[in-house]
């Protein structure tokens, strides 16, 4: 592998955006740390903390002793879980609380949680006095790995998911990968896939060495030798892959695009389900990327043999790589294959969420693992196609 991550202490990356540049440290137990490095990036500033239900149950306690062990003032702000938080009552919501908690230019918000909350108070630390400063401690998996980094903050609108946000860098992102002891595992699970994309897209090596150790991923053991743990290992080689991207393309006019590998058939079927619990999001990217690779192998791009290579490591982690893989509607209380809509309605949702310029559309496609690329031209007939039979199968 690249770089040997050494097994003592945590591990610091640097997002390189110029003044807007910030460190991520990554390690078991860094969230006793947080006060300390707070104090040492702001000394005597005020604290609120914006978290959900479950995180304030699990972790809220913890973060605050850490910032009162550093002589740092705190309150929290705590919002139900899960999407629907993203919405516009809830943004209001924050900002009044931080407002009322006499945040101030100067001061910091922290977004305690998964990508909802990240996504939320990144948002509200946006806005409130035209801009405070904010602090991600990401508690998921998926956003240890993905959407702390970055700085893209959002919330929904009744026109869709985060259609109304900004870009907004943290000063600082702690990803304590303890704190995914308490995750369910089909939330890590489906975290992951987010992980294996960025083998997928860009890294052969990172892709083999998940193949070989995605359990110890899962399990969180200690480091080997003089090498980082297995977990940690993951969430760096992600978070160094993104960053790298985000570097390059900020505000993705070009690059950041490929971080979508799995996202245009994957966001299809999240929104079919609704954005409910009947598929999470990393799963709809988990079936995303396999008919990415399946479409790629069909049109010559790939050997057979890769896809089903790609494939069948997303299965053996347990994510669902064929449409009949995700568990039918249970509201309609039918079988999963008859609880999709149609094809033309899912090519709708295609097309609404990647441009289409005269029946072509958008896709990230690849030719090998580790090799993604952003394809312009790919016939919205071909793709129609493509997805009538996986609807059937
Ligand atoms: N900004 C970006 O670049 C970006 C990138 C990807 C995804 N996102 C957004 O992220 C959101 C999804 O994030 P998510 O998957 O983290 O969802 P989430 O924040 O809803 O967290 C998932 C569930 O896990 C719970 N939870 C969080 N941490 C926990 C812990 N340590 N132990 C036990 N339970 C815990 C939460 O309460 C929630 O019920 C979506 O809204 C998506 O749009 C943003
Ligand atoms: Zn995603």
């Amino acid at each position: 592998m690249t770089a040997p991550l050494q097994a003592n202490g945590p591990i610091i990356e640097n997002v390189a955006l110029g003044d807007r540049a910030y460190d991520i440290a990554i390690g078991r137990g860094l969230l006793a740390t947080l006060g300390a490095r707070i104090a040492s990036l702001r000394s005597g500033c005020k604290v609120a903390i914006v978290t959900d239900e479950t995180v304030a149950r699990l972790h809220l306690a913890a973060a605050e002793a850490a910032l009162k062990a550093a002589g740092i003032a705190s309150s929290s702000v705590v919002v139900p879980a899960g999407e629907s938080t993203k919405s516009f009552r809830m943004l209001e919501r924050v900002c009044d609380a931080l407002i009322a908690a006499k945040i101030e230019r100067g001061d910091l918000v922290i977004a305690l949680g998964g990508g909802v909350i990240g996504d939320l108070g990144g948002f509200a630390a946006a806005l409130v006095r035209r801009g405070v400063d904010y602090v991600q401690v990401p508690t998921t998996l998926l956003a240890q790995v993905d959407s702390s980094v970055g700085g893209k903050t959002a919330i929904n609108s009744s026109h869709g998911k985060n259609l109304v946000g900004a870009f907004y860098q943290p000063i600082l992102v702690i990803a304590d990968t303890a704190l995914l002891d308490t995750l369910p595992r089909r939330e890590f699970r489906a975290g992951y896939a987010e992980v294996v994309k960025y083998g997928l897209l860009g890294d052969l090596h990172f892709f083999e060495w998940l193949e070989a150790n995605w359990q110890e991923v899962f399990a969180g053991g200690p480091a080997r030798g003089n090498l980082a743990a297995p977990r940690e290992f993951a969430v760096c080689k992600s978070v160094q892959a993104k960053a790298a991207i985000v570097q390059r393309d900020e505000r993705e006019t070009g690059d950041r695009m490929l971080l979508n590998l799995g996202h245009t058939f994957g966001h299809a079927f999240e929104a079919a389900a609704g954005f409910s619990d009947r598929l999470l999001h990393g799963e709809a990217i988990g079936l995303g990327m396999a008919l990415a690779f399946e479409f790629s192998a069909r049109r010559g791009l790939i050997p057979q043999a890769e896809a089903a290579r790609v494939i069948a490591h997303l299965a053996a982690v347990g994510l669902p790589v064929k449409v009949s893989d995700v568990a039918g509607d249970p509201l309609r209380q039918s079988d999963s294959a008859a609880s999709w809509p149609g094809v033309d309605a899912m090519m709708d949702l295609i097309a609404q969420d990647k441009k289409v310029k005269r029946g072509r559309l958008t896709f990230i496609l690849a030719r090998g693992i580790g090799q993604a690329f952003i394809e312009n031209n790919v016939d919205a007939a071909e793709v129609r196609a493509f997805l009538a039979e996986q609807l059937s199968r």
